[in-house]
């Protein structure tokens, strides 16, 4: 199947040399690397370009371009040695230590070298795919070697989430990011705006009549989001014991979603009145009355493959207390949407890798059918299908063919991504490299965002109690259930 990234209409962004902190680490080789070899075969990089990793370990440009051969074969279906050969070209390697000012140096002279042997007319993107216990020193050190603005062209620079830990340090950490980069240079990354179905609900939303008359609390019941994960903790156990599901999915991914479906129609789709927007809903889920529950998953059983409780991962602590689920419900306190509970929920190891938007409207106000076949009725739900299996279906009720009694019962209309568009949809680091070469913020986080972001989940916390276990291979604790049942509600089965 194509990829959708050679269907694109061509925008090319100017000639630039990107260099990535943390090249020998994870990211670069499972996503950055595969990302932009893409966006060579799809011929959507700069004419001119290079990339420069630099990190700890001691590659040479050799070392460092076998390395990233052997990534590309490892997580690229279809690898070409072709277009490998024009890719290793651009790839150069510096080593550096920790505080080591003359690697900086180094990488400043020879940024000025590219912009000759690569053309890179002076621009430059800076990628931090390093622990973000990294960040404060490089940026010290971009900045004090004066990297940070450039004499001619552009300088951006890239960043990952996590954000800080907390709102003082997503403060403090900004801080840091503004004493070299104004706003405008500073692009944060949420890979999930990066995903193809998630760009579409900008689409499904407002390129549709049909959507915003009934888009509001006159006809919607209530909204869940679900962003459910089959894998456990992997081997980031050291980062994610004291993340947990909260600041790891919660914080950022799961509240994007929930702003991008509780917007208000831009005016524009244009980055600062998107985030305008989207701010907004942060703003207002301050003001909400919000119930959660914690959970950590035990042993269990996923496609009939035993696994271990989270206890028994490797480099978790025994009596660790960290959440691996969170459910929340809370409100968007505005004139769309008061009174609509929100259901947020995300988990790892759980029944399946499945993670949706499900806008459940209110029932028929009346049922004018006499058989008493029909006393209840599902709701009409909005299923909006992030990943997998891209696309979306609304659940209508429709009458069971026969002459008997009268029965009802809820089908799908249904958009599927591969059956409508017979491409697969583009990696969301490909997307998200090419935007930040473009100059392109639309799809990345602002400054007041996270702060809103930590604002809302700041006072969950600080709430060590209650840690329901719940079994690997479920939909989570009955407490997350329960936050649904209470008003006769229940999540929707992905
Ligand atoms: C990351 C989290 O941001 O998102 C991971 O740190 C999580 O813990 C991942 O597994 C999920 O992303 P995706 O794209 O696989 O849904």
């Amino acid at each position: 199947m194509a990829t959708a990234a050679t269907s694109r209409s061509v925008r090319r962004p100017d000639p630039n040399t990107l260099v990535i902190f943390g090249a020998s680490g994870d990211l670069t080789s499972r996503k950055l690397i595969p990302a932009l070899y893409q966006l060579l075969e799809a011929k959507l990089l700069p004419e001119h370009f290079a990339i420069v990793g630099f990190s700890r370990t001691e590659f040479t440009d050799h070392e460092f371009r076998d390395r990233m051969h052997e990534a590309l074969k490892e997580h690229l279906d279809d690898f070409n040695e072709d277009v490998w050969k024009v890719f290793s070209e651009m790839l150069h390697y510096i080593p550096a230590g920790d505080h080591d000012e003359a690697a900086y140096r180094k990488l400043k002279q020879e940024l000025k070298e590219f912009d000759t042997t690569h053309q890179s007319e002076g621009n430059r993107l800076f990628y931090l795919a390093t622990p973000p216990e990294a960040y404060a020193e490089i940026l010290e050190l971009i900045g004090s070697s004066g990297m940070a603005k450039a004499d001619e062209g552009w300088t951006r620079i890239v960043i990952e989430k996590p954000f800080g830990r907390d709102l003082e340090s997503a403060i403090a950490l900004d801080e840091t990011l503004h004493t070299c980069f104004d706003e405008s240079q500073i692009f944060r990354i949420d890979h999930y705006l990066g995903k193809e179905t998630v760009q579409n609900l900008f689409v499904l939303r407002f390129a549709n009549g049909i959507a915003e008359p009934v888009w509001n609390r006159r006809y919607v019941d209530s909204v869940q989001i679900t962003v459910a994960e089959e894998l456990g903790v992997e081997h980031r156990a050291q980062y994610y014991d004291s993340a947990g599901a909260i600041r790891d999915m919660l914080t950022n991914h799961l509240l994007q979603l929930l702003a991008l479906t509780a917007m208000e129609p831009p005016v524009a789709f244009e980055s600062n009145v998107i985030r305008d927007e989207k701010v907004k809903v942060l703003h207002a889920l301050e003001h909400g009355s919000v119930e959660f529950v914690r959970g950590q998953y035990r042993d269990g059983t996923i496609n009939r493959r035993k696994v271990p409780s989270y206890h028994d991962e490797p480099d978790v602590p025994a009596d660790s207390r960290t959440e691996t689920f969170v459910a929340v419900k809370c409100f968007v306190e505005n004139w769309r949407w008061a009174g609509v509970p929100f259901f947020l929920r995300t988990g790892k190891r759980m029944k399946k890798r499945a993670s949706e938007i499900v806008i459940q409207f209110k029932h028929a106000p009346f049922l004018p059918f006499q058989s008493t076949a029909v006393k209840k009725i599902e709701p009409n739900r909005y299923v909006i299908r992030i990943q997998p299996d891209e696309g979306a279906a609304l659940m209508i009720n429709a009458k069971v063919p026969g002459p008997g009694d009268m029965k009802i019962v809820n089908v799908p209309m249904t958009f599927d991504y591969d059956e409508s568009f017979r491409v697969e949809a583009p990696e969301a680091y490909l997307r998200l490299l090419l935007d930040a070469m473009l100059g392109d913020a639309t799809l990345f986080t602002r400054s007041d965002e996270v702060r809103r972001q930590w604002m809302f989940v700041e006072p969950l916390l600080s709430v060590w109690g209650d840690l329901e276990r719940y079994p690997a291979g479920s939909w989570g604790p009955a407490g997350a259930d329960e936050l649904l049942e209470r008003d006769g509600r229940s999540w929707h089965v992905p």
